[in-house]
């Protein structure tokens, strides 16, 4: 049985990669509660994460572990790099594997997205610098990679600091107006279909830079609405605004998203629908 560990497994997407065919080491900075075969790793930690790789000798690392959170990482070059880029590095000087490095639309500037693996790239924050620079790390220092570029990564009933689901849902059952971006544009993408096409990934041995996305590219707004309407919740709550007026720290790349033909043509992929993702979200929630 192959060995896979997963570096940021506690995270969103961490938490719903299952890998049921594979000997799973998870590891994190901090532990969720119940998840077995746990070790704590701060990738940036050099001996740390070399101890851990000689001991364990995994034949597939998928790295999941960042700094996430867009506009802390703006005022925090030198965090976001140790995290995202010399972390990256880490792992890599100390494994010769599969190395299955996942990353974000925000390499690209969102001047004319949806974008495929041939565009360019262009990142307008520092989040996205990090992760295009974990991106060029893994190029040079593999010769056995995937990067997997997703985007606006969801996931509901988990209890995520950052999960953007759960705050709408949260909202609008407390009754509370929300304001939401309605010049933001993604193809946003569920952790459970992340993490299907990660193991698919794993299973058919994967080279390369792939793209990954829902079917539609949609507003943030719409996809607010889309979260209302599923949960049967107020959508005349929700206002929508400008990126201007929400004035955040980074700047946002507007018009992005991710055109998934690649991973359709290689892995018979077939991009799922947000809507009925929320509805399946919602009723693995119920049960
Ligand atoms: N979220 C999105 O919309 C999105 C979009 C495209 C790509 N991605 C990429 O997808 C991956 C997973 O994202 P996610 O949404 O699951 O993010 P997440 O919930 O923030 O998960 C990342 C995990 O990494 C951990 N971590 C942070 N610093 C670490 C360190 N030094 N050593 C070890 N672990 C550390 C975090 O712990 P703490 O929470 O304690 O910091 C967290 O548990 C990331 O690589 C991200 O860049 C995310």
């Amino acid at each position: 049985m192959k060995k896979v560990l997963i570096t940021g497994a506690s995270g969103q997407l961490g938490v719903s990669l299952q890998l049921d065919d594979y000997d799973v080491i998870r590891t994190d900075i901090f532990p969720q509660v119940d998840q077995e075969n746990f070790t704590i790793l701060d990738i940036t930690n050099k001996d740390k994460v070399k101890n851990l790789l000689e001991a364990e000798e995994p034949d597939v690392i998928v790295h999941l572990a960042a700094m996430t959170n867009v506009d802390s990482c703006e005022g925090n070059y030198e965090q976001a790099k140790l995290i995202n880029v010399e972390g990256t590095k880490n792992l890599l000087n100390n494994f010769t594997g599969k190395f299955i490095f996942v990353s974000s639309d925000y390499v690209f500037d969102g001047e004319d997205g949806p974008y495929s693996e041939d565009d360019n790239v262009n990142p307008l924050n520092v989040y996205g610098k990090t992760k295009l620079e974990g991106e060029e790390s893994v190029r040079k220092l593999s010769n056995d990679w995937v990067i997997l570029r997703t985007n606006v990564v969801w996931n509901i009933g988990g209890n995520f600091k950052a999960s953007f689901a759960d705050w709408v849902v949260e909202e609008l059952q407390n009754n509370r107006q929300i304001r939401i971006v309605a010049d933001q544009w993604n193809n946003p993408a569920w952790t459970v279909d992340i993490g299907q096409v990660i193991e698919t990934l794993i299973k058919y041995d994967a080279n390369g830079l792939y793209h990954h996305g829902s079917s539609h590219v949609i507003n943030r707004y719409d996809f607010a609405c889309m979260i209302a309407n599923v949960y049967e919740l107020n959508p005349s709550l929700i206002e929508p605004i400008t990126t201007k007026e929400l004035n955040q720290t980074a700047q946002r790349p507007l018009k992005c998203g991710l055109i998934t033909k690649k991973l359709e043509n290689d892995f018979n992929f077939t991009p799922s629908d947000t809507v009925l993702d929320i509805k399946a979200a919602k009723s693995h929630t119920e049960i």
